[in-house]
């Protein structure tokens, strides 16, 4: 039998894709379970404060109403552990700590019921000015963080005594200060959870991106009580980040099921998942860039002060992942802080880090290339670096330059023209601008079982979450390559806390992590596979020396004969057999190597030339990602990403009221780029397997840079350098 194409680097359709668009997933606020009770919470009205009062009268009165909690009647004692998220815990005192603070929870027979009831609940405060600028509060605090690299790094030719003087000694200097706003996850699944008590065990249904993560935070948060959590999140409906750690709604749901000994489902509004869930946090940086008069860079020095709430969040460190490893340069300081703000936490958004610095560091470099004369790729290919500035070390692969080169040459970037002739096409100007893309390769510790059946399937089982990413089918690819069986016959079994612990869900770290332990397990299973044939007295092979079997495109071969997997079990009278694996990581090469993917962005825009309305009306997007195991979904995740940079340069932004209130809290008011934004993306893969880790992840990576190449086309059409995103029509007239 002709061996089967390997479903390596090929399009394949999401294996659960079916199921997704006829409405068949189950989504936890899908779930029904018998005795189901609803909750809905209040949220505070002040920015910060205390709460002086709680009327619950009219609540109580409403027809299906159960009970109501709050600090001064609660439903149970929380703890805020230590570790990722919120430093407090919801309902256990009277403080106000942000605008949209959970201060109540209504339970109720219905929905209806739940939402109308704590639509009555009146809360009186005693209001205090909330700080909610940046401005106001500067400047910050290091941005040490447990755990992590110190956030000031410099790195100084023994000459310069500071980067103040190695800048100094430039023979130009560009200086760009650019702010970021706060942006929202806004995934399409609303979040929340349905929490189910049984006995001392509790199960959640949320949709987690880690269920085991979220199953131990949610266990802390319960202070331990119940003996066991579960999460299941077979579908999870967009996360972003947003559902790498469990919010106060899903705390809650489990409190009030666990204490109420019935099942309860609480799900937020969108207005309430903008302030209840973290929100990329507002950053504003300063690059300072000195180079010789034909671009080479001399010194890089990128500061950054990042909103950091009082309840804590994601601190976020835009230099790490941006000016550390991007560019060559004998001198270079980052110095990272945080600002302290009475604002809702602030939490990773797809390429946390990245997203911000790239748009500072990719703006100033297009500063450079317009202060020396430059051309844009051009600059970008003269400070190409062979090692990391902030480390020294080598990347085990990196191809950023075949990327930019690969991308001028799809985009046409030989027919820009240098200003100052900038192109008008009717009331369009237009304007080309480029920038790099670099993200972490991440590769974690996972678990992963993969299961042979006598009906000829596998089952290849981790406790990853598929958030929309294809990991689910990436399992199965995965699994079908080293099996040498389709695609279709391998079941992914995911989503589930109880499952071997896969890597995190966040990072880009899902492929590189689980494709080899998905390898290894299928190994391990078709090695017991070969000792219960040699074993076994029904098998053909009992008694056969098993050096002699070999196993290959589903079947087991040896002494002339052949047998599918299933073939064999069903002969014996077996089930199954069960292969496990468990890859760590490699400290050595940890040490050796930098891990990352590289992409090069190209944009074209159009600026109205009477109403200053930007379009984005081409994009190319090279990436360098090493091996790509599934050629669709990788697409996806790059336009996605490229939507994303689109998003964060013209349309997103909350600006917070000066009582802490955040002005934009709902789909009408927050503009998320729709169909009519997006021009057609071209994503290209250059074919460079990585040698030390195959695939890397690229889901992160389309948002790394896309603002800035946006931005940098909007100079180059209109010859204004907007620097505070997002680039709306009224900056440009
Ligand atoms: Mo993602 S922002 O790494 O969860």
């Amino acid at each position: 039998m002709a061996d089967l194409v390997s479903p390596v680097g090929r399009d394949i359709d999401r294996v659960e894709g079916r199921l997704k668009v006829a409405g068949a997933a189950e989504y936890s606020a899908d779930r029904r379970v018998a005795g189901m009770l609803y909750a809905a919470v209040v949220t505070s009205t002040i920015g910060k404060g205390a709460i002086t009062g709680i009327d619950t009268a009219a609540a109580t009165a409403v027809p299906g109403f159960v009970d109501v909690f709050h600090h001064a009647r609660p439903l149970m004692a929380l703890a805020a552990p230590p570790g990722p998220g919120e430093n407090y815990a919801p309902l256990q005192d009277a403080l106000v700590r942000f605008h949209g603070q959970i201060v109540a929870l209504v339970v109720a027979e219905s929905p209806e019921a739940a939402r109308d009831a704590a639509s009555l609940v009146s809360v009186t405060y005693r209001a205090e000015p909330p700080r909610t600028s940046m401005d106001g509060n500067m400047p910050g605090v290091p941005a040490n963080t447990p755990n992590l690299p110190p956030a000031m790094v410099t790195v100084l030719e023994p000459r310069f005594p500071t980067i103040d003087a190695a800048l100094a000694a430039s023979e130009v200097v560009v200086r760009s200060t650019t702010r970021t706003p706060v942006q929202h996850h806004v995934a399409m699944e609303p979040h929340g959870a349905l929490a189910v008590r049984e006995g001392d065990a509790l199960t959640v249904y949320t949709g987690a991106q880690m269920p085991i993560v979220q199953a131990t935070r949610i266990r802390a948060k319960l202070r331990n009580e119940p003996a066991t959590v579960r999460v299941l999140a077979p579908y999870v409906g967009g996360a972003f980040g947003s559902r790498a750690q469990p919010w106060s709604d899903v705390v809650l749901a489990a409190a009030a099921a666990w204490t109420l000994r019935r099942p309860v489902k609480l799900i937020l509004t969108r207005e309430q998942v903008f302030t209840v869930v973290g929100h990329r946090g507002e950053v504003r940086q300063t690059v300072r860039l000195g180079a010789s008069r034909d671009g080479v860079l001399t010194a890089v020095a990128h500061e950054s002060d990042a909103e950091l709430p009082f309840v804590s969040g994601w601190p976020m460190r835009p230099a790490d992942d941006t000016s550390a490893v991007t560019y060559r340069t004998p001198n270079l300081h980052i110095a990272q802080r945080l600002v302290m703000l009475d604002r809702p936490p602030t939490w990773a958004m797809r390429a946390p880090n990245e997203a911000a610095g790239a748009f500072a560091l990719e703006t100033a470099m297009d500063e450079l290339a317009v202060a020396t004369g430059v051309d844009p790729v051009e600059l970008r290919l003269r400070n190409s670096a062979t090692v990391a500035p902030a480390t020294g070390l080598p990347w085990s692969s990196k191809h950023l330059d075949e990327a930019f080169r690969v991308g001028a040459r799809r985009f046409g970037w030989s027919a820009r023209r240098a200003r100052p002739r900038p192109r008008i096409d009717g009331q369009w100007l237009v304007g080309v601008g480029t920038a790099a893309a670099v993200y972490p390769a991440n590769r974690e510790s996972s678990s992963v079982r993969v299961r042979l059946c006598a009906d000829d399937t596998a089952v290849v089982s981790t406790s990853i979450s598929d958030p929309g990413t294809g990991a689910e089918t990436l399992l199965a690819i995965a699994g079908a390559d080293v099996l040498g069986i389709t695609v279709r016959r391998v079941r992914p079994e995911l989503g589930d806390s109880l499952l071997p612990p896969g890597p995190p869900v966040a990072g880009s770290s899902v492929t590189a992590s689980t494709v080899p332990t998905v390898a290894a397990a299928a190994r391990n299973a078709t090695a017991q596979l070969i000792q219960l044939a040699v074993t076994h007295a029904r098998s053909p092979w009992h008694g056969a020396d098993p050096a002699g079997l070999s196993f290959a495109d589903g079947r087991l071969r040896g002494n002339g004969r052949a047998m599918t997997f299933g073939r064999l079990l069903s002969t014996v009278g077996a089930e199954d057999v069960v292969g496990q694996a468990q890859t760590v990581l490699d400290p050595v090469k940890a040490g050796q190597f930098m891990f990352h993917s590289f992409g090069a962005h190209f944009c074209e825009v159009r600026v109205n030339r009477f109403t200053g309305e930007p379009r984005v009306t081409r994009f190319t997007t090279v990436v360098d990602g090493g091996r790509i195991m599934n050629t669709q979904a990788a697409h996806s995740q790059i336009v996605g990403g490229v939507i994303f940079g689109i998003g964060q340069a013209l349309l997103e932004h909350d600006p917070v009221e000066p009582g802490g209130r955040p002005a934009s809290a709902n789909l009408a008011d927050y503009m998320v780029p729709v169909n009519a934004d997006i021009p057609p993306i071209d994503v290209h893969w250059l074919d460079h397997p990585d040698p030390e880790l195959g695939a890397r992840g690229i889901g992160e990576i389309g948002t790394v840079g896309s603002a800035a190449a946006v931005g940098n086309a909007v100079f180059d059409a209109t010859g204004i350098r907007v620097r505070e995103l997002p680039i709306t029509l009224d900056r440009l007239l």
